[in-house]
């Protein structure tokens, strides 16, 4: 199964804002950006996305703990909708998106539950079937997925879909590579 792919979307000119509350948990931080697309990205970019029928909407700003791993987690019961896919990139720090496509997640728990309860916990020796630095991917959200943080913690970027709902990571990988957006075929 096809997790991710690079994309040649550079990172959004963006001033990382100061940041207040809205834990996720005890060790990440996300916040919803109101800047608007058009100042983040070149017009041209969007409006190609857009001719293809992607409606890129929002900015999220993700700041992880040092050292951590997030529990396993599918992103298909936020506030948002399904997050079937979004668009990634490293802002700050190092570390790694990591995919285990055999774990079996229930679908219907949201992504807080899903942190909050620790129910999935993550360890060292937990088997992972993919992983990739994430920056400037297009990355598969509804495969169990975790964020393994390096020492310097993690701050990302990401983009979200108007509804995100509407098209798989396939659908939208097919997308972004028919308007020559994606860097690696799979
Ligand atoms: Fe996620």
């Amino acid at each position: 199964m096809t997790v991710f792919a690079k994309t040649l979307i550079d990172p959004p000119r963006i001033k990382i804002p100061k940041i207040e509350g809205d834990f996720v948990n005890i060790d990440t931080k996300l916040f919803l950006l109101s800047n608007p697309l058009e100042e983040c990205f070149p017009i041209d970019l969007l409006d190609r996305m857009r001719s293809v029928g992607l409606r890129p909407w929002k900015l999220r700003f993700f700041i992880w703990k040092p050292n951590i791993f997030s529990p396993w987690h599918i992103d298909t019961a936020s506030k948002m909708g399904k997050l079937k896919s979004s668009i990634n990139w490293v802002v700050k720090g190092s570390g790694e998106i990591q995919w285990n496509e055999n774990l079996n997640l229930t679908p219907d728990r949201s992504v807080r539950e899903q942190f909050d309860e620790g129910s999935i916990e993550s360890s060292d020796s937990d088997k992972i079937t993919h992983s990739s630095d994430g920056h400037g991917c297009l990355v598969n959200t509804s495969i169990p997925h975790r964020v393994k943080v390096g020492p310097e913690g993690r701050t990302t970027i990401s983009l979200l879909w108007e509804r995100p709902e509407d098209f798989s990571f396939d659908e939208t990988y097919k997308k972004l590579n028919s308007i020559n957006l994606i860097e690696e075929n799979i």
